[in-house]
């Protein structure tokens, strides 16, 4: 199945899951909306206690399940390129040879927002001061000096892709195994 379009109904995430801090028992306690496309920054800057706890938590809270953003089976995720399905959740899905990551949306320059290219599908770009990223996210034109910040992904028992929104990858860390899935 081709999966840069429509998740299929039965893959389907939680509403839920648009919120970061979705918590075990399935209710979220913070103070902001649900499901809306709000920048990363603004929204740790507007202060949602739950994210902002987990922030300030050990690594452990950085890894806990309660912050996942659930992105279906890893079998959804057979063909290379950039989807923008998560970008609610200020994050790209990308699958580029035989690794599969997810990448912020915040411009590593100066934290605007990122897109993919309209005009060419496998890039993303940044529309402030034009920084252009390959489909590895691999800065190929500046002002950006270094790559997309990849976040934390892994593969529970039950098959589902698992991002976590807090955990950041810079270029540097990029070989880090706790930033990609192998996909064969
Ligand atoms: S903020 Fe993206 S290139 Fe400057």
């Amino acid at each position: 199945m081709h999966y840069w379009g429509t998740m299929k109904t039965d893959e389907k995430h939680s509403p839920t899951h648009h919120c970061a801090c979705h918590h075990e028992d399935g209710q979220c306690q913070g103070n902001h909306e649900h499901g809306t496309t709000i920048n990363r920054r603004r929204f740790l800057a507007v202060g949602s206690g739950c994210v902002l706890g987990a922030l300030a938590g050990s690594s452990s809270a950085a890894d806990s399940k309660a912050q996942l953003v659930d992105i279906g089976a890893l079998s959804r995720f057979s063909e290379e390129g950039i989807s923008e399905e998560f970008t609610k959740d200020n994050f790209f899905v990308i699958r580029y040879q035989d690794r599969l990551f997810a990448a912020s949306t915040t411009c590593p320059h100066m934290g605007n927002p990122l897109q993919r290219d309209p005009q060419d599908v496998k890039r993303i770009t940044c529309g402030i001061h034009g920084s252009v990223f390959d489909g590895e996210g691999v800065a190929t034109v500046g002002p950006a000096s270094s790559g997309l910040i990849r976040l934390g992904i892994t593969v529970n028992k039950e098959g589902h892709v698992m991002v976590n929104p807090v955990k950041e990858f810079p270029q540097d860390k990029w070989t880090d195994k706790a930033c990609y899935v192998e996909v064969k």
